[in-house]
Order: C-alpha cells, then structure tokens, then sequence
C-alpha cells in the first residue's frame, strides 16, 4: 500500500486529485494536510467523507513542526504538493503571502521529507517529492511556438515568480543532495470545485445572476485550458513512472484567447439555463498589470515518456464545468458568501 502526503488537497486542484486517487486506487492513504485559507474548502471532499484511507490534517506548510510530526507519524512514500497561493490578481495585491507559502512552504516540506527520507548517504528507495507547478514559470509566449521543459524560466508576475522560485528550490534539492523529485508544469485547468476568482467559475457565476462580465484588455490573451481530472491523470503517472529529477509540461493543445471562452460560455448558458443572458453582459475592463499574452504547452515529453493524453475535449469539458456550477448552486452561494464579496468589491472597483 503506497502513502500520499497530499497538500492543498482541500483547494480546486488537490480536491480533485484526492477524489480522483481514492476512485482510480483502492489500497492506497491519503493525508491530506491544508491551512484552509479562503481557498480551501472541506466540502470539496464530502464525497470521501468517512471513507478510511483519507485523513485530513489542518496545518500550514510553513510550519516545521506540524510537518515533521506527520512525517515521524506515517511512512509516505510521496509527497504531492499543490498547496499553495494561486490567484495572479491577489499576488500583484500582495506578493509577500505568496512567498511565504509558495517558496518558504515549498523549503519546508523539502527539509521535512529529506530529514525522514535520509538513509546512509542517500534516501530510501521508492520516494518521491512532486511539485504541482504551473507554466506561467516560462512567462509569455508571442504568436508562435510552444513551452517546453527547456525553455528558460521567465516569471512576469508576482503570483509565477514565486512558483519559478519553488520549482528552482526543488532541483537544488535534487541537484545537491539527490533528493527524488519530479516537477509538473501544467496550462490553465478548469473544471468543478474552482473557486470563482478565476476566469471561468467567476463568468458562470456573475452570467447566471445577469452581472457584468469582466474581460481584461481586449479579450486576446490566450491560455491553454485543460480539464483538471487531465491534470489529475497527470501527476499520478508522474509520481508513479516519472524519471527522476526530470521536468513533465502538461497540457492538451487547446489555447483559446479569454473572449472565445466567455463567449462560450454565454452561449450554453443561453441555451440551458436561461435565454435572456446574452453577449451584452460582456465588459472590456481594465487590463491586468503584466499580463501574460499567450501560453501554450508543448506536452510531447509527458506523451512520449509516460503514454499520458488528455481525454477531455474542450466542447466536453466546458459543459460538464457549466452542469456542476449548475448542480452545485449552494456550494457557489457558500464560497461567495462572506470575505468573497469584499474582495469582488475590492478587485473591480472602478472597472
Ligand atoms: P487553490 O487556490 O484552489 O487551492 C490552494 C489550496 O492550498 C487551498 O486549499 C488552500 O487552503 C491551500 N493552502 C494555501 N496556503 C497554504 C499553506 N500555507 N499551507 C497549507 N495549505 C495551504 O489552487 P489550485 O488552483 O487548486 O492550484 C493548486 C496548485 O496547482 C498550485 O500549486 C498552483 O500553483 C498549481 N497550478 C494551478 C493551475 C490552475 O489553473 N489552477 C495550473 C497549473 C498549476
Ligand atoms: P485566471 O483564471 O486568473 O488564470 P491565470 O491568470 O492564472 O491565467 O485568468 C485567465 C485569463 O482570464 C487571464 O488572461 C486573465 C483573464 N481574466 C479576465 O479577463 N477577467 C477576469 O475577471 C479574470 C479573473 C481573468
């Protein structure tokens, strides 16, 4: 039976590899430990509620002594690490949480797991560190081309480059120490259980109440959307078969400029929910300060090496999103509750 330190595993992404793993494997544990920021969210995981394999553990990643406590406690044999600060936006407001948790986190839970991994000159056999990264590290594409797992890191963003900085502390680690470590590089993911921060929870939810839709600049800028159980897929044949100390870009080939998505998702509102929303609701607002034209990943590595392919079309994908944000009106009224409203306040005032 393998063992999974999972953090972040209350937030979009860690939830849904959490559910995602406990489905795909019957004989694994999960201890999934998340500080619960206004990010993290336990109903996320209520489908796994009482199910034994999974623990949940409310702790910080920064804190040393939480962290080793778990690692005198269980016997991990990976250690996933999505827990994190996300949000681009939130970073340019106030970059200094995000280095803390993105970068001092990382470097804590990489002490943590090298002190209980140690053995003779080396670490035992069969572990392995993942780091949940994000391919806003390569900065900005232009009209062509692809990222690759050599292209040179460039982070334009307070939010990309503490990411840039964890992903660097990770193959220190392996670099000096030869501590077992792969890195993910994943494109944009969307899907259920995203906090509506980001551009597609926050369309479906503003559209569904007729409130304006807010698109940065003129709607070009291009990411390359992945459905997160993809990404899920991902990391699990990552920490299952990735050669060690190597870098895998995860992405499905579906750049689509942030208007085409908005559009979109205007159009199959219109079509299931109500027929009234329509393009009119649509505002060019300010843009965002730095932001990244394009990106577009090349996931040939991942493909060639670990047979992964992403089984999720867009056409698909965008509407099993826009069903669940559907289904799941309590959980949106829930999450925008509160400190949410604040920060929308905050966030678009004047735009
Ligand atoms: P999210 O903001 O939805 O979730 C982050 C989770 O981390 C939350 O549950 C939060 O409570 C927890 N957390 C934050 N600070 C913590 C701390 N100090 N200690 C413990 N837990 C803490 O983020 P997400 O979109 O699920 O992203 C997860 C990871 O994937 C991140 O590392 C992110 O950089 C990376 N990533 C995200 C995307 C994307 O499109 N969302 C794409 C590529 C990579
Ligand atoms: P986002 O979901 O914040 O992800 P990221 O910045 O990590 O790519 O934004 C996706 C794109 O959508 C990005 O180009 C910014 C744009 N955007 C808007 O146009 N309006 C919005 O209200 C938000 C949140 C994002």
């Amino acid at each position: 039976m393998k063992t999974y330190l999972v953090t972040g595993g209350a937030g979009f992404i860690g939830s849904n590899f959490v559910l995602y793993m406990l489905k795909k494997h019957k004989d694994i544990k999960i201890v999934n430990v998340d500080k619960l920021t206004y990010a993290g969210n336990l109903e996320n995981l209520k489908e796994i509620e009482g199910d034994e394999r999974h623990v949940f553990v409310q702790a910080d990643i920064c804190d040393r002594e939480a962290i080793s406590k778990l690692f005198a406690e269980y016997d991990f044999d990976y250690v996933i690490n999505f827990a994190a600060e996300s949000h681009v936006d939130r970073s340019i407001k106030n970059p200094e949480i995000f280095v803390d948790t993105n970068v001092g986190g990382t470097v804590n839970m990489l002490q943590c797991a090298k002190n209980a991994w140690a053995e003779g000159e080396g670490f035992k056999a069969g572990k392995k560190y993942l780091q949940v990264s994000t391919d806003e590290v390569y900065g900005s594409l232009g009209d062509d081309g692809f990222f690759m797992e050599t292209t040179p890191l460039c982070p334009h963003s307070p939010y990309s480059a503490s990411k840039a900085s964890a992903d660097m502390f990770v193959m220190a680690f392996h670099d000096t120490y030869g501590f077992p470590v792969n890195i993910t590089r994943c494109s944009n993911n969307y899907g259920p259980y995203q906090f509506p921060e980001k551009l597609i929870p926050l369309i479906i939810n503003n559209a569904k109440q007729k409130k304006a839709l807010p698109v940065y600049g003129d709607g070009m800028n291009v990411r390359d959307w992945l459905y997160v159980e993809d990404h899920c897929k991902a990391i699990d044949m990552v920490a299952e078969n990735g050669r060690d100390g190597e870098v895998y870009n995860v992405g499905g080939h579906n750049e689509r400029p942030n208007i085409f998505i908005v559009k979109k998702i205007i159009e199959s509102l219109a079509g299931k929910y109500d027929k009234t929303i329509d393009e009119s609701l649509i505002k060019y607002v300010e843009d965002r300060k730095g932001h990244d034209r394009r990106y577009g990943i090349d996931p040939q590595k991942i493909k060639d090496e670990l047979g992964w392919y992403p089984e999720t079309p867009f056409e698909k994908g965008i509407e099993l999103t826009i069903d669940w944000y559907l289904a799941n009106t309590e959980w949106m009224e829930r999450v925008t509750s509160g400190a949410y409203q604040n920060y929308y306040a905050d966030m678009y005032k004047g735009k």
